[in-house]
């Protein structure tokens, strides 16, 4: 397998509005960031991937841009961005930045020129549409409610934003389109940036025609664009202008990516991305009411999901590897156990059984610190436009009971993972010395950085050494990856294999003293232990393991 520094890297991700406030206005920004480099450089990442951080009006906090050559004032600066960029890499730390190109915001100037008439020259910048019957041009629903067109009384047509209002979708098939967004991706590069996360990127290229969709609980049709017909063109042609000029990191978010899909956004040709956000994982509890139940991940089919990931890609494409990041609840609450009694246990139990898996694993912000979910009592907490939405829409509709809702959407909504970073046990968790834009979690006087630190066995010296590992050991990076036990429903065993090395994951996600017994083939004794949350110095035959125990034992 071809060896590359993005595979071997560990990327943490930034949502700087909650990251670290260094101003007092309660809203995170760039300084606050340059001042907790050197708290990165400790936990021993490599990468950092930035939400986004240009020019907003914050309809969907920076996911809706109106200048992508500026910053957003609450942030700072370009010359807070500069320092910042300047300190990453003299600690020898890369910046990935957010690329936000399906869509701008509508008060992006292009959009602002593309409504004003119909001859405009930015007109066909966006998709603009004339209605039917009166009505919407098609059924498509937004990701954040509604239908996915907005009428525009000035020149009578429908624009199309497969999210908010504010957010229209660019029209990709317009080669000026994609000139612009290429010449803007290359000035980032001149000014020294590493790499680029791409936001829905698997959305960029529309279903001909745009035809209805299938009509789902809402009421609206699925809009059904991902992984469009032009989709590997327009990633094509970028990689020829852009990103193969640079030496990057890329990871494109891809909803509604399969296993052959993903294999080609993420060849090993080299020729679009290096790897894909894939969602198979995060869907597992999803249903009909798109995420909103109290479905809880069944460990079975969780196994299969990342196995077969892990093992179809072997050799092909890339991984990456996440649990948490700014759109999903935190996974402690969701397939760990939160109670004081399991925290920290069952945090480094999910460290320990996504880092040793093969392709880039990525942390975000709070998780090396088994930072958990928000315990919400009213709406008026929530902040996030997609929670807002689904909770008016659906209980207006009378589809999902009020409380039931409130449940829903405190279990699984984003701003679970918004709140602000715990750094230690002062006011506001020592993010801000203001009001914080959204509530702290109370919980921050038992899990901050600060105490964590300082103590040897915290979650956050594991991650630090899971890291490590992952430096120390080929095997870790480019070994390959076989399940054990697939029809357990306690256990996530697996083993990979480099040359004649083995290293063997043992994980009991229960609450339950649970029996395990080694693969035949492995010789008992000769095993090391490289990581245990147990202090397990070895590894028997045959073992009984404490609950939310896990192991990593190489042998060879
Ligand atoms: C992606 C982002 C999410 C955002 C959406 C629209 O899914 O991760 O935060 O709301 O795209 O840009
Ligand atoms: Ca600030």
């Amino acid at each position: 397998m071809e060896k590359a520094w993005w595979k071997e890297s560990v990327v943490y991700q930034i949502y700087p509005r909650s990251f670290c406030d260094s101003n007092g206005d309660g809203i995170g920004d760039l300084n606050g960031i340059t001042g907790k480099l050197d708290y990165l450089k400790e936990l021993g990442i490599d990468v950092i991937w930035l939400s986004p951080v240009y020019q907003s009006p914050n309809d969907d906090n920076g996911y809706d841009i109106s200048d992508y050559k500026a910053v957003m004032a609450e942030f700072g600066t370009m010359e807070d961005y500069d320092r910042m960029l300047g300190r990453a890499h003299e600690l020898g730390i890369k910046i990935m930045m957010d690329l936000v190109v399906n869509h701008t915001s509508d008060e992006h100037p292009w959009f602002i020129e593309s409504r004003s008439s119909k001859d405009n020259a930015y007109r066909d910048y966006y998709i603009w549409k004339d209605g039917r019957d009166g009505k919407e041009p098609n059924n498509w629903g937004a990701c954040f409610g509604g239908s996915a067109w907005e009428y525009d009384e000035k020149t009578k047509q429908y624009y199309l934003h497969l999210f908010s209002t504010k957010q229209p979708d660019l029209n990709w098939e317009n080669p000026l389109v994609r000139k612009e967004v290429f010449d803007m991706m290359t000035w980032w590069c001149d000014k020294g940036i590493d790499g680029f996360r791409m936001d829905v990127i698997s959305l960029i290229s529309k279903t001909p025609g745009l035809p209805d969709g299938r009509v789902g609980k809402s009421g609206y049709g699925d809009p059904g664009c991902a992984n469009g017909p032009r989709v590997h063109e327009f990633l094509k042609e970028m990689n020829r202008e852009v990103l193969s000029k640079y030496d990057l990191i890329t990871v494109g978010e891809c909803s509604g990516v399969t296993v052959e899909e993903a294999k080609k956004y993420a060849s090993s040709a080299g020729d679009e991305l290096n790897m894909v956000f894939q969602f198979e994982h995060m869907d597992l509890d999803g249903g009909e009411s798109f995420k909103w139940n109290h479905k809880k991940i069944r460990l079975t089919e969780l196994k299969q999901v990342m196995s077969k990931w892990q093992t179809e890609l072997e050799g092909k494409a890339w991984n990456s590897l996440y649990w948490c990041n700014h759109d999903q609840p935190r996974m402690l609450s969701r397939l760990g156990n939160d109670s004081s009694l399991y925290r920290e246990r069952s945090a480094k139990l999910l460290g320990t059984c996504l880092h040793m898996m093969q392709g880039t694993p990525y942390i975000y912000q709070g998780e090396e610190l088994g930072m958990t979910n928000y315990p919400f009592t009213s709406l008026e907490e929530f902040r996030d436009i997609e929670s807002i939405n689904a909770y008016h829409e659906l209980t207006e509709k009378g589809i999902v009971p009020p409380e039931e809702m409130f449940d829903y959407i405190s279990y699984k909504g984003r701003d679970n993972a918004r709140t602000p970073m715990q750094w230690d046990d002062s006011p506001s968790a020592g993010f801000t010395s203001g009001t914080p834009w959204i509530a702290v979690n109370p919980n921050y006087k038992e899990i901050n950085a600060k105490e964590q630190m300082a103590r040897e066995d915290s979650v956050f010296r594991y991650y630090q050494k899971l890291i490590k590992l992952r430096r120390e050991h080929e095997i870790i990076v480019y070994g390959d990856y076989r399940l054990l036990l697939p029809d357990s429903g306690e256990l996530y065993v697996y083993m990979r294999s480099l040359g004649e090395q083995r290293l063997l994951v043992v994980c009991n996600f229960t609450e339950q003293e649970t029996a395990y017994q080694m693969p035949d083939e492995l010789e008992s004794g000769k095993g090391r232990v490289l990581i245990s949350n147990y202090d397990r110095e070895t590894l028997e035959p045959s073992a009984t393991l404490a609950p939310y125990e896990c192991a990593a034992v190489l042998y060879g």
